[in-house]
């Protein structure tokens, strides 16, 4: 039996080909495509062409195709109708019960319906760089409309709007402008900073709307517990940007773990390399520099860690310790030359985080001008740009800012049935993806955010895992791709109606939430944080 969307048949639908613009994963053995909203049928003559039996390429497809939702691709031998296994070969011509294809061609037809029909319309609460990244992921392949911008900057929000031809009755000048009307989104994307998400997702929730939160999804516990329950209660399709969980990437090592590939995972170590002038733009001179003013470093950057880790470990966390601080970005570390703002100061060519360093080689480059440079300026010029570190708060010297967040942290986390996981998060590396080290009993996985090589000890062989390649639009490929995953899902949870075949249960989501403040606690008190006794945040 092969469950759900990717089922093993003699026939391929060729009737439907996705339109071209949409985010599909190509198999490299077949040449061909697989989207996670439509079936996908093995044909013979893909077969053929891999060199592979039925099972072996649809265990291929399992961990190649990139499809959002895991249950649904379990491959395994036909269930008898008394559920004894049977040994049958997948793509037998002998065999004639296929009921899954009948169930899979009834399941396409509902959603080439829907496809046809009326796009998703999603409004936007908060048109910023997440705001407008999100927004045009929706786009992309024309299954949503963004029907409605609400940001008081009106730069931001009508370059938005003028981008997705947004009429003027539909552009606010703040997100309660946009819940106090009538309805007129069937979901919103509410991306402003961490301190204004509980208003306005609970006010989103009370009219209605289905929801797309940003993270972190509040900055108190319980205000995200307040959030989560809103959810359940108004029924609502809820996801929470853990954009993490959605990468090609993850979900093929998901998917790797999950079919034994390691045996049992004992430990786990992860590293956020956040990159020091990332650091420097946002938790130095930017927006997530104060606690006071948005949170402390590890909920605003690494909630998602955080939420990653439990996922591919697959266990509820039982305790947690950490360390870190503030080591480097403050006055004490400052140089005796160094001026206040970096336009000023003579040592532009030896301080790694010089300003006009970091930002003026962004222009021209589509992605960079789009973050980090948006933030500091939208006047993409050398004379705006300029203008914006000379009078701005992206100019100032690192060692003269208002910041008090860490700048290094590491978190102990021991999972249930004694699994650990070391985390650390830092600014002094490079700008690069995640580092994980995977410790199972039976081989180990080490990942760099875009190749996984496996050592698999029962054989004692080596193997690079590919990852599907995914076509995206240029600019938007952020998070290594989980930035258009998240927003496909959520597309597709609204488009299916079917929320739990696409996203994770947001409960996971507010664990995440709770184990990141218990490792703050942990942190501040120099203690361990039991999560299932009475010092639990
Ligand atoms: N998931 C991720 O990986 C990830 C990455 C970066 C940031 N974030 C989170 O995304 C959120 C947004 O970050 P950003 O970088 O886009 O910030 P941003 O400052 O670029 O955008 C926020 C926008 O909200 C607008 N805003 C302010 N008040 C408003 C109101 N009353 N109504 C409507 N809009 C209002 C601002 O004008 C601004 O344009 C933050 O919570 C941040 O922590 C998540």
């Amino acid at each position: 039996m092969v469950e759900g969307r990717l089922v093993g048949a003699r026939h391929r639908i060729d009737q439907y080909e996705p339109p071209a613009s949409s985010i599909a994963h190509r198999v490299p053995e077949t040449g061909s495509s697989v989207d996670p909203l439509r079936p996908y049928l093995v044909a013979d003559d893909e077969l053929a062409r891999a060199g592979k039996s039925a099972e072996e390429l649809l265990r291929r497809l399992v961990v190649l195709s990139g499809a959002h939702s895991c249950r649904s691709l379990s491959v395994g031998p036909p269930q008898s109708p008394q559920g004894q296994q049977s040994n049958s070969n997948l793509c037998d011509r002998s065999e004639p019960k296929w009921p899954k294809v009948q169930t899979a061609l009834f399941v396409w037809s509902i959603q080439r319906w829907a496809c046809m029909t009326q796009p998703v319309r999603i409004a936007v609460a908060g048109a910023g760089n997440r705001g407008q990244r999100y927004a045009d992921l929706a786009m992309v392949d024309g299954r949503a409309q963004i029907v409605a911008v609400a940001d008081p900057d009106c730069t931001r929000r009508d370059e938005l709007a003028d981008r997705h031809a947004v009429s003027t009755d539909r552009r606010f000048e703040s997100w309660e402008a946009l819940v106090d009307g009538p309805r007129i989104a069937d979901a919103v994307v509410v991306a402003t900073q961490d301190r204004l998400h509980y208003e306005p997702a609970l006010a989103f929730l009370d009219g209605g709307y289905h929801l797309l939160l940003e993270k972190p999804i509040a900055t108190t516990p319980e205000q995200c517990d307040r959030i989560v329950e809103a959810a359940e209660r108004a029924g609502a399709t809820f996801a929470v940007a853990h954009v993490l969980r959605y990468t090609p990437y993850t979900l093929t090592l998901k998917r790797l773990l999950d079919s034994d590939a390691i045996g049992d995972v004992v430990s786990v170590e992860h590293l956020e390399p956040i990159g020091w002038w990332h650091f420097a733009h946002s938790f130095v001179r930017g927006h997530w520099r104060r606690e006071d003013e948005s949170t402390f470093m590890l909920l605003a950057k690494c909630v998602h860690d955080i939420d990653w880790l439990s996922h591919v470990v697959g266990r509820p966390a039982r305790r947690v310790s950490s360390f870190g601080g503030l080591h480097h970005f403050r006055a004490d570390q400052r140089p005796a030359d160094a001026a206040d703002r970096c336009l000023d100061c003579v040592l532009q060519q030896s301080c790694p985080y010089s300003a006009p360093k970091i930002y003026l080689p962004c222009l021209g480059d589509r992605a960079r001008e789009r973050w980090p440079l948006h933030t500091v300026t939208s006047d993409l010029t050398v004379e705006g740009v300029l203008s914006a570190l000379q009078n701005g708060p992206y100019g100032r010297c690192v060692y003269a800012c208002d910041n008090d967040v860490v700048d290094h942290q590491v978190v102990s986390i021991e999972y249930e049935g004694g699994v650990t996981a070391s985390f650390t998060a830092t600014a002094f590396t490079g700008f690069e993806f995640r580092k994980t080290k995977l410790f199972g009993t039976h081989g180990c996985i080490e990942g760099d955010g875009t190749v996984l090589d496996l050592l698999d000890f029962r054989t004692g062989q080596r193997e690079r895992i590919p990852m599907p390649t995914v076509d995206m639009p240029e600019g938007l490929e952020g998070h290594g791709g989980g930035d258009a995953g998240l927003v496909r899902a959520f597309v597709n949870a609204l488009v299916s109606g079917d929320p739990a075949a696409h996203l994770p249960d947001p409960r996971q989501a507010l664990a995440a939430h709770h184990l990141t403040w218990a490792a703050e606690q942990a942190r501040l008190t120099a203690s361990v944080i039991d999560l299932f006794g009475a010092d639990r945040p």
